[in-house]
Parts: C-alpha cells; sequence; structure tokens
C-alpha cells in the first residue's frame, strides 16, 4: 500500500474479527517504530507485544474507549483487540519523549494499516493495573497502548462542521468529523 493511501484510509478501529494477528506481523509494526526519528537519536523507548489471549482479556479490563459516545461504550466480548503494543518510556525525564511516542506510534499504525490491521491508540488507561498484568519493571513507564486486529468496522470521515465529536448512526458505522484543509493550510501569509 502507497504511503499516503495508508494515511487516508487510516482510521481508530474499535471493533476486530477473532482472527488472532501473526507475530512476524506484530514484531513488523514494531520493528517500524525502532526505527522512528528519535530527538538526539536517544531512543528512549521499549514495546510489550501481548498476544496471550488470557493476557488480553486481562488488559482489555484496564482500556477505556471512545469517551464521546454516550452511553458508556466498550467493544464487545466477540468483537475486542486480538492483540496489543504496550509503549513504554524508560526516561520520562527526556523533554521530547511524548514527541519520539507519537512518531513510533504512527509509524506502528501506518505499518499496521499496511498489513490490512485496524488499530486503535489508547492513552485513556489504568497504567498501574497494566504494569501489574504484563509485569513491567518499575524502571519502564507505561505510556499508551495500541490495540490491534482485523478490522470489523469500516468508520467514515466527513468534514467537521460545528464539533470535533465522532458519533454513530443508527446503522452503528462511526463518523469521523476532520477539519476542512482550507481551515488549517496557510499559504505564504495570513491576510
Ligand atoms: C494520543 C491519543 C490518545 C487516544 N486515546 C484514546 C483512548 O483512550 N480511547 C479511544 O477509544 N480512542 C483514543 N484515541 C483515538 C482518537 O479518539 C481518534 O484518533 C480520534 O477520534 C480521531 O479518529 P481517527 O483516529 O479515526 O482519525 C486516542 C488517539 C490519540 C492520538
Amino acid at each position: 500500500m502507497d504511503v499516503y493511501d495508508a494515511i487516508i484510509s487510516r482510521r481508530s478501529i474499535r471493533r476486530f474479527h477473532q482472527r488472532p494477528v501473526r507475530l512476524d506481523i506484530l514484531k513488523k509494526c514494531v520493528n517500524a517504530a525502532r526505527l522512528a526519528p528519535s530527538a538526539a537519536n536517544l531512543q528512549p523507548l521499549e514495546y510489550c507485544i501481548v498476544n496471550d489471549k488470557t493476557l488480553c482479556a486481562h488488559l482489555f479490563e484496564a482500556l477505556h474507549w471512545a469517551a464521546y459516545i454516550q452511553p458508556k461504550w466498550t467493544p464487545k466480548e466477540t468483537e475486542r483487540p486480538t492483540a496489543y503494543i504496550i509503549v513504554l518510556v524508560k526516561d520520562t525525564k527526556n523533554p521530547y519523549y511524548e514527541r519520539d511516542v507519537a512518531l513510533a506510534t504512527e509509524n506502528i499504525v501506518l505499518t499496521a494499516e499496511g498489513e490490512g490491521l485496524g488499530t486503535c491508540i489508547l492513552c485513556n488507561i489504568e497504567r498501574v493495573k497494566i504494569k501489574e498484568v504484563c509485569n513491567i519493571p518499575l524502571t519502564l513507564a507505561v505510556d499508551s497502548v495500541i490495540a490491534l486486529g482485523y478490522k470489523a468496522e469500516t468508520p467514515v470521515v466527513e468534514d467537521m462542521k460545528d464539533s470535533v465529536k465522532y458519533w454513530r448512526d443508527e446503522k452503528e458505522t462511526l463518523h469521523v468529523p476532520k477539519r476542512k484543509l482550507e481551515d488549517v493550510l496557510h499559504l505564504n501569509r495570513f491576510s
């Protein structure tokens, strides 16, 4: 898949088929993260792949989904992600670590998109619980979790009008408002 096509077609996916993701594909995603740009090339990040069924079930309990959708929504048991990549930070004093996380994360989700997978980046997560589930050492901080699996929904992008809030229609299709190009792009000078 062309890089631009992957960028354009990627949407956060929160409903998945229960077909497992091959470990080599998950490792490929982490390899893409490893090679992301890093401020001063300090590379403060590590990654934990979780694909064990029992651990995935425990990890799921530490995640919060789609806060704009009310009443509180969470994937059904038959729609849960089949794998996760936990993004870990070994030096939170590094002033640029969050930028490194963002770049590494984008590499993961685009690599996954190219492999036909859906992903959702999650920061609304219970970090203490996650550390317990995966025995993550004290020296590493949990930044975020990326949920992965084969897509069981097809969200649609729409031009943003008056709200940034994504919403589901009567057919359960997720609509994601994005600011229009002309609203974010400036050419040469502001008039
Ligand atoms: C830093 C960050 C944190 C996010 N945290 C969550 C989260 O905890 N739960 C969730 O369901 N989605 C989460 N998302 C997904 C966003 O809701 C999603 O990216 C946004 O609605 C735009 O949709 P799109 O990814 O399809 O373009 C997060 C995204 C980012 C970039």
